[in-house]
């Protein structure tokens, strides 16, 4: 039987057991918040139902508003780059944010990235919830400090917790890395290549966990 979500109330239904499909339809309406208002489209979380893997990033960027899926911009590029080096199938991962409208502010023609906030990534939460109880996985893996702070708390650091187990109610393993946009900002290429292997290190960490 499906579970009927109001989008507007996504908090009140956090007792109910949704499956993926009632939480993809239910978050394509989502008023929870005023980020809907801007952005093209809700990009839900993808991957299959039963995977093993969980990896949570900030926000869809506007490669993905525009296709409505999740890292497939150049942040997404990098990450299934280095998720291959890591012999991690994306296929057999659930990828998602914790926010997922695309949050930007005008600059020209462009629309640039602007870091959700706290009233967002909670507005957010539900949906987020769902897709971790409905996943149900083994490993959870935040990407970056929003990801992280959304996910773990807002003590959270990830340049002091970055590749550590943590205890979380939310998976049996958890714990957080660098986002792949941060790889990419990296000016100096010798130290792009070397944070590139440690992110590609987490990802084996996650791979091994998830066995
Ligand atoms: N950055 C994110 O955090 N998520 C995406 O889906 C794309 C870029």
């Amino acid at each position: 039987m499906r579970t009927r979500i109001d989008p507007e109330t996504p908090s009140e239904w956090s007792s109910a057991q949704p499956t993926i499909d009632d939480l993809r339809e239910a978050a394509a309406g989502c008023t929870a918040c005023p980020l809907y208002l801007n952005a093209t489209q809700t990009v839900f979380g993808e991957g299959p139902a039963d995977a093993q893997i969980m990896l949570v990033g900030e926000q869809p960027g506007d490669a993905e508003d525009l296709a409505g899926h999740p890292f497939v911009g150049p942040a997404g590029k990098l990450l299934n780059r280095c998720l291959a080096e890591a012999g991690i199938d994306r296929s057999r991962v659930w990828v998602t944010n914790v926010v997922k409208h695309f949050k930007w502010i005008p600059r020209g023609k462009r629309r640039i990235h602007s870091k959700p906030g706290s009233v967002e990534i909670a507005a957010c939460w539900p949906w987020l919830e769902g897709e971790i109880r409905a996943v149900s996985p083994r490993v959870l893996v935040a990407l970056g400090a929003t990801a992280a702070q959304g996910m773990f708390g807002r003590d959270f650091r990830v340049t002091r917790d970055r590749g550590r187990f943590i205890s979380s109610r939310l998976a049996p393993y958890a714990f957080a890395t660098v986002h792949p946009s941060a790889l990419l900002r990296i000016p100096d290429e010798a130290m792009r290549d070397r944070e590139t292997a440690r992110f590609i290190a987490d990802l084996r960490t996650a791979a091994s966990a998830a066995m």
